[in-house]
């Protein structure tokens, strides 16, 4: 007897199998049982006879609960109205460890009731597909950066400074006197590597203590970041461009199966081609108000102007030049009009608002200092990042991707909380 998972079930059209997995769902007709069983890589209907497995054997099946983990042995039929195309015609049925009252039922939860259940809400279908997708996402961030010769290197969780403002920081006791803070970017640190190394990236869990409910936030996100030492504004538009395209490309390569379960509209996806539309903040600013948005010049987009802007186009949007003072010490100004950084935010389109931020990185020792000042940064703490301008200053450029925002966009949800295995929100810690 051959050991087969169901992802691969068509290799064994005709031939007797083993599948360990849990039940899903079952429905009995008389003499049939109907079971859905799940392993892990996919769900396959099992059906049993009487006749086939004998009287005590249907009988043991027919008060098993669901997720009750399960052996079952049978021959491989090919089926044209099953979902996957093959059903398995049981022979032999073992249960490893029973499961009563599972709580999450075929019918309908509250959100809440699922996210407190997170840790087996994960094996219900639909989840199945969001987190296989992700998955996707992040081998293809992967592959693309290291396809061109990007180095990955890593960047600390503990840091003993903010990043991206100190609103959003999230202390730690550090031993006994120090206090430490859980990144909220690696991009600091990126910028070193890119000095040593050339073009780097970083890959890792961020922290932000945003107080914010909305469908956007964590307080606990992955963010993949390239730095590219020598690269300007547009290099790096021109990166993040790449880089979307390429992500949505091999999503819909490789994972029609859980799209389909998602009931995405793929068609949308298929326009995301790079090149893709490039506004200045100001041209976006006109926009919003043409739409009579209540927008005034200066003030930062809201989620209500983001979703505006992304529905506006039919793939992602570049906006730069946004003005410097609603931006990170650490954007370079636009030396043509002081005013406005040279930073990118990149928006996904069908509402789904930001999913990159970045642009070029202050180079000028004197006026990083200033800025430092003026934020109310401690300039002890800095002192190194300060180094990269003391000793060999090059223009360099990079940005963020939030992977939840691009996976939920992918996966067309509602919210960022069901694209991390685990979400951390304001009222979640659990479990
Ligand atoms: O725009 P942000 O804050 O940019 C930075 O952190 C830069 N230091 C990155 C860089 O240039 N290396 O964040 C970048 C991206 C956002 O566009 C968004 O996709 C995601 O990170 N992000 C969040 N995702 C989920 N929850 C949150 N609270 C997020 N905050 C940012
Ligand atoms: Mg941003």
């Amino acid at each position: 007897m051959t050991d087969a998972y169901i992802q691969d079930i068509d290799r064994y059209e005709g031939q007797p199998v083993t599948i360990r997995g849990w039940l899903h769902n079952r429905r009995s007709s008389g003499k049939i049982h109907f079971l859905i069983v799940r392993d892990g890589t996919g769900f396959l209907q099992a059906v049993m006879s009487k006749k086939a497995v004998g009287d005590e054997v249907f009988t043991r099946a027919d008060h098993i609960g669901q997720e009750t983990s399960i052996i079952v042995t049978g021959t491989v039929r090919a089926d044209a109205r099953a979902p996957g195309g093959f059903e398995l015609d049981v022979s032999g049925f073992e249960v490893v460890s029973p499961s009563a009252d599972y709580p999450i039922t075929p019918k309908e939860h509250g959100v809440d009731f699922l996210l407190d259940r997170r840790h087996l809400w994960i094996r219900a279908e639909r989840q199945q597909a969001i987190l296989r997708v992700r998955h996707e996402v992040i081998n293809a961030v992967r592959d693309f950066f290291n396809s061109r010769d990007f180095i990955l290197a890593d960047t600390p969780i503990f840091t003993p400074a903010a990043c991206e403002g100190t609103t959003t920081l999230f202390p730690v006791q550090y031993f006994e006197d120090t206090t430490a803070y859980l990144t909220q970017s690696g991009q600091l640190y990126n910028e070193a590597n890119a000095m040593a190394l050339g073009r780097v990236y970083c890959f890792g869990p961020t922290f932000r203590a945003e107080k914010s409910k909305t469908r956007r936030h964590l307080t606990e996100f992955w963010m993949v970041e390239p730095e590219v030492a020598w690269a300007n504004l547009d290099d790096v538009i021109e990166l993040a461009e790449g880089l979307v395209a390429s992500v949505v490309a091999r999503v819909l390569d490789r994972r029609q199966r859980e799209l389909k379960v998602l009931e995405r509209n793929t068609s949308k996806l298929e326009a995301v081609k790079a090149p893709f539309p490039r506004v200045s903040y100001d041209e976006a600013a006109q926009l919003l108000k043409d739409k009579g948005l209540p927008f005034e010049w200066g003030g930062d987009f809201g989620g209500p102007d983001e979703t505006a802007l992304s529905e506006h186009f039919d793939r992602p949007v570049a906006v730069h030049r946004y003005p410097s003072a609603i931006k990170a010490f650490y954007m370079k100004p636009d030396p043509a009009r002081p005013e406005v950084a040279l930073c990118v935010d990149v928006l996904a389109p069908e509402g789904y608002g930001e999913i990159i931020g970045g642009g070029q990185r202050l180079d000028d020792y004197d006026l990083l200092l200033q800025r430092i000042k003026e934020h109310g940064l401690p300039q002890e703490a800095f002192e190194w990042y300060l180094d990269l301008r003391r000793y060999g200053s090059v223009p360099h450029s990079g940005f963020g991707m939030g992977i939840e925002r691009v996976v939920a966009w992918l996966c067309g949800l509602e919210h960022v909380r069901e694209t991390i295995p685990y979400p951390r929100m304001l009222y979640r810690l659990y479990p």
